[in-house]
């Protein structure tokens, strides 16, 4: 029996050592029919005085074919991992991911949403696809308004169009809430104009609108000028400018002065207390009295925010806000 036990020993590692399929292996010497499993069965008919010795030759014979068949498998699996990476040079240096950076229209965003935020207001929105109601009718624009023209506005087959302004969110937003109402939209507008260096068809808006009991002037200008300062640094100059609005009644431009943009006026709102007639398109639709103009009064306020991006940065033409060239962009 002991002799059997060395030559199956010899066997084993010498099949072991070349072996692809180790689990094969395993099986053939360690399994239930294994030949070191069969040949334990004749244990039975060891002699008493023996059966100590022999046990413990084959127990030794079990533990050297395990390891033996333990080491075969590290060595195979390190073969295939070098052979994974043959060719690989770790040492080499990875690529570096690029780091992207906001938009500096997004940054002039960002800067503006969080004055306002500030101050109480929230963001609203509203879809860029509009009905002519919430772009002018609602607006107190009338039919013959210019801005219905088909040459200045995008108009699709069924009627609606692309929003003019994102003053089409003050109404979205009054259909939907009960004043008070204090809200921010920013968003895109569209209109049909030749694209050159201070034009872009589609450009960025930011509408503003603050409905409640007893809204004042007074409101209106200390919250634009606030933000205007805030903005821009604390000597900037504001200036409110009589203008016409359909849907603000008084209505104003607001011109800026500050050294941020060079220390010339600028004209960059436009700004007005709510037209009575805007708030009555409203209870018409609501059908109740809610925005009832004896009752509420109110301020909006509305900024093209492109222009102004291009010369807060110093960019000479409109466009390259939109061309998307890296060399342009990683500059912010
Ligand atoms: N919607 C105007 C425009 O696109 C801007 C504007 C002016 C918005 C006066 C307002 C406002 O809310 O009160 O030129």
């Amino acid at each position: 029996m002991e002799a059997q036990i060395d030559s199956l020993r010899a066997e084993a590692l010498a099949e072991i050592e070349g072996a692809g399929d180790v689990a094969a292996v395993r099986v053939k010497y360690l399994g239930r029919a294994g030949s070191i499993t069969l040949l334990s069965e004749g244990m039975r008919s060891v002699p008493k005085e023996d059966k100590a010795r022999v046990g413990k030759a084959l127990n030794a014979l079990r533990a050297d074919v395990t390891a033996a068949l333990e080491a075969r498998e590290q060595t195979i699996e390190r073969a295939r991992d070098e052979a994974a990476l043959a060719g690989i040079d770790l040492t080499l240096p990875g690529i570096a991911p690029q780091r992207g950076s906001l938009h500096p229209l997004t940054q002039l965003l960002d800067r503006a949403v969080r004055i306002f935020r500030r101050m109480g207001f929230a963001l609203a929105e509203g879809p860029d696809i509009e009905t002519e109601w919430h772009c002018f009718d609602a607006l107190n624009t009338p039919a013959h308004h210019p801005a219905r023209n088909e040459q200045d506005t995008f108009y699709l087959p069924d009627g609606r169009l692309l929003r003019t302004h994102t003053s089409t969110v003050q109404i979205r937003t009054m259909e939907r809430h009960v004043p008070p109402v204090r809200i921010i939209a920013p968003g895109a507008a569209y209109r049909r104009d030749e694209v050159d260096a201070t034009h872009l068809a589609q450009f960025t808006q930011m509408e503003g609108l603050y409905v409640a009991p007893d809204v004042s002037l007074a409101d209106l200008k200390g919250t634009l000028e606030f933000f205007f300062r805030e903005l821009f640094g604390a000597g900037t100059n504001v200036r409110f400018r009589p203008h016409f609005f359909p849907f603000t009644e008084p209505s104003f431009e607001i011109d800026i002065q500050t050294a941020a943009l060079g220390g010339k006026w600028m004209e960059l709102a436009g700004c007005g207390m709510v037209d009575p007639a805007v708030f009555e398109a409203i209870c018409d639709r609501r059908l109740d009295r809610v925005y009832d103009p004896e009752k509420v009064s109110g301020f909006a306020f509305g900024f093209g925010l492109d222009r102004l991006a291009m010369n807060l940065t110093g960019i000479p033409d409109i466009r390259m806000l939109v061309e998307n060239d890296l060399r342009f962009l990683k500059q912010f």
